[in-house]
């Protein structure tokens, strides 16, 4: 929303079609519903690609050949550990929401990373793979931890979705599930100038580094308005509990003036292209668990229910399917949200060294609006 204020400077409240700076990480049409990762089509990506492949593309800017691919996942299975005084503050704070643990266990993982201070490309990529590879090893030995069980080593004969799987839940994971936990970290990998990934460009453009740059961006994911739908969606259609019970629940919301979550882009106008993946996965894995409800209820709220709202522009976001797959795949609600940040990394870590490579200080205004020079009335004299 732009606004004149009475000295007339012209305010852009909450940056809203503002052009930060340029990029090649991601293209957005949100008129159309179109996301490319550095000019690859996410349907593309989505279908054909891993998430090994799609972290290669975004961090060394090419797709790479089958040799060069092989070598890069070794290293990133080379990585998965977490140092033991990592797992001890985890275990100090398991009770805190799991973003929290994650945001707490990145920031450590400073104190034991040699290269923390080493702001050159190459060694910011070095790190971001390194916390890419260990944030699974964190999010999954938090929930081990918090069950009363010892976390689980990482298995290097895993691809990087396998392992996650197997980590969290103690046993290899079938097919079917792997493959949808790797198709939602592709579709999370990156995605322009979103609250996250502009906060760690901000924390970038002091020249702090890149550990301090994804502890911030995972405190800006935490929110409902960014990365926290997904539990909000799951936790809204567990409470409607029955498709035939979807409308009355929906009115009574938006009669509050409450949000329906999983709808709605800052960006996107059309469908969230990423949707559609999550959408069609949804339902198959609802009919392999035998719970076909969860998807049923979903499609009330966006075929029907919603279904007049996207004359204003809002349709389904990725958020609004993923919570149904991750409660498909046995994973607890207060983790979802870590998953989305686990599936991000890349991204801000490839925003953070194109923030380094061309910085300029992100340093906005803010327009004053209190009152002007009070008189002080020292403390002693005010009653
Ligand atoms: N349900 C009902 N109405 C909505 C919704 C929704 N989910 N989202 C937006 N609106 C309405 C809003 O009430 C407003 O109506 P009016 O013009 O009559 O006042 C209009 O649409 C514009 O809303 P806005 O808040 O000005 O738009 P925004 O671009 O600032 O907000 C958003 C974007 C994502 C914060 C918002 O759509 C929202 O709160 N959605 C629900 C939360 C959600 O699903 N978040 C995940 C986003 S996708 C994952 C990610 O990348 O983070």
């Amino acid at each position: 929303m732009t606004m004149t204020t009475a000295r007339k400077v012209e305010l852009r409240r909450g940056l809203k079609d503002v052009y930060l700076d340029t990029t090649e990480a991601s293209f957005i049409d949100g008129g159309v519903g179109k996301l490319l990762y550095r000019g690859y089509n996410i349907h593309d990506l989505a279908e054909q690609s891993t998430f090994e492949e799609v972290v290669y593309l975004l961090l060394r800017g090419k797709l790479p050949t089958p040799r060069e691919l092989e070598a890069f996942d070794a290293g990133l299975r080379a990585e998965r550990s977490i140092p033991r005084g990592v797992v001890e503050i985890i275990q100090r704070v398991k009770d805190a929401h799991p973003m929290d643990v994650l945001r707490t266990a990145v920031s450590a993982l400073a104190a034991f990373d040699p290269e923390v201070k080493d702001n050159s490309k190459e060694a910011l990529v070095r790190k971001g793979l390194r916390l890419t590879a260990q944030a699974p090893t964190i999010v999954a030995a938090l929930e081990r931890i918090r069950k009363g069980l010892r976390p689980v080593e990482p298995n290097p004969k895993l691809n990087h979705a396998g392992n996650f799987l197997y980590m969290l839940f103690g046993k290899e994971p079938d097919e079917e599930a792997a493959g949808v936990m790797d198709v939602d970290f592709i579709l999370h990998a990156e995605h322009g100038a979103n609250a996250s990934a502009f906060t760690a460009r901000v924390v970038a453009s002091t020249l702090s580094d890149l550990h301090s740059a994804v502890v911030a961006a995972i405190g800006a994911l935490k929110g409902p308005a960014h990365g926290g739908a997904a539990e909000e969606v799951m936790k809204m259609v567990k409470e409607v509990a029955d498709p035939e019970r979807a409308r009355a629940y929906a009115d009574a919301l938006l009669s509050r003036g409450d949000r329906v979550m999983g709808f709605g882009h800052r960006v996107y106008k059309a469908e969230d292209p990423r949707a559609r993946h999550l959408r069609e996965r949804s339902r198959r894995l609802g009919e392999v668990k035998g719970q076909p409800q969860w998807f049923q209820i979903l499609q009330r709220f966006e075929d029907e229910i919603m279904f007049p709202y996207r004359a204003k522009g809002i349709y389904v976001n990725v958020d609004f399917y993923a919570g149904s797959i991750y409660y498909l795949l046995g994973i607890p609600e207060d983790l979802f949200v870590s998953i989305f940040a686990l599936g991000r990394i890349p991204g801000w870590t490839l925003q953070v060294v194109e923030q380094y490579t061309n910085n300029m200080l992100i340093r906005p205004l803010l327009e004053y609006t209190g009152p002007m020079d009070l008189p002080f009335v020292p403390i002693g004299q005010r009653g």
